[in-house]
């Protein structure tokens, strides 16, 4: 199964959401590819109940690390399952640079997710400074060791690979380079497992529908996380058909 998982940020699409929804219908007649939509936590409940009996899931963008208490503005992972959530991003590049979160906190976040039956969508990727001087793998490695070294790893764990320079920049990764970080990705999280996990790797930094065919086309590519591009419904649409149709390697 490929994932076409959209993150709103702190927006909401344009227009009417009811006629967002309905044109997501498309994607119902999908084979292998399958929608998420991550909104910003108040509008989480809606979603989930308008979409409910669809094949669109419906996540989080962030969780506490902790699972209640005097955390104020926070929100766990609990409360997001019990509203309908079935997944939440975790260490997205925004929440590392704008909040300070730290891989030890990453690491707490993927935990209480996992305990709360959240599927965690763990982001990594590597800023423009740490690639230009060759460090990208090694970060990686790095950024995948402190959020799931101390964890008993579920058997199958999505992951974003995120390139910071390319997120919200209009600039994204090659097909060739994303391959590349996904391959190493996925060597990483199944020793890290013990050959246990099966990882499902998605790309995310500036996917829209002219870049979409390409990147799908790679058979490490197993989906996409979309930000901007996801906020019109008929160009994210399109980037869904682009990996529906893909035929990796091909
Ligand atoms: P973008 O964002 O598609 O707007 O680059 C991707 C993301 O931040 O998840």
């Amino acid at each position: 199964m490929r994932y076409l998982i959209a993150n709103w940020k702190m927006n909401l699409p344009k227009g009417d959401l009811d006629e967002y929804l309905e044109k997501l219908g498309e994607g119902e007649s999908w084979h292998s590819t399958r929608i998420g939509i991550a909104p910003p936590f108040p509008f989480v409940p809606g979603l989930a109940a308008d979409l409910e009996g669809s094949r669109v899931l419906v996540g989080g963008q962030n969780c506490s690390d902790a699972d209640s208490g005097a955390y104020t503005g926070e929100v766990s992972a609990r409360m997001l399952r019990a509203v309908g959530a079935s997944f939440v991003i975790i260490g997205h590049s925004e929440r590392r640079s704008l909040y300070g979160e730290g891989d030890e906190l990453v690491a707490a976040k993927v935990k209480v997710a996992l305990a709360a039956n959240l599927r965690p969508l763990l982001c990594v990727g590597e800023d423009l400074q740490t690639r230009e001087k060759g460090g990208a793998v090694a970060l990686l490695e790095r950024q995948l060791d402190s959020a799931l070294g101390s964890l008993a790893l579920p058997e199958e764990l999505w992951i974003a690979y995120e390139p910071v320079w390319a997120i919200g920049t209009g600039r994204n990764a090659t097909p060739a380079m994303a391959a590349e970080a996904h391959a190493a990705i996925r060597r990483k999280t199944i020793e890290l497992s013990g050959d246990r996990t099966r990882p499902v790797i998605l790309y995310g930094g500036s996917v829209k529908k002219e870049n979409a065919a390409a990147l799908a086309a790679q058979s490490e590519i197993e989906g996409f996380l979309v930000g901007g591009a996801s906020l019109d419904a008929d160009g994210f649409l399109a980037i869904g058909e682009a990996l529906e149709l893909a035929r990796p390697g091909a």
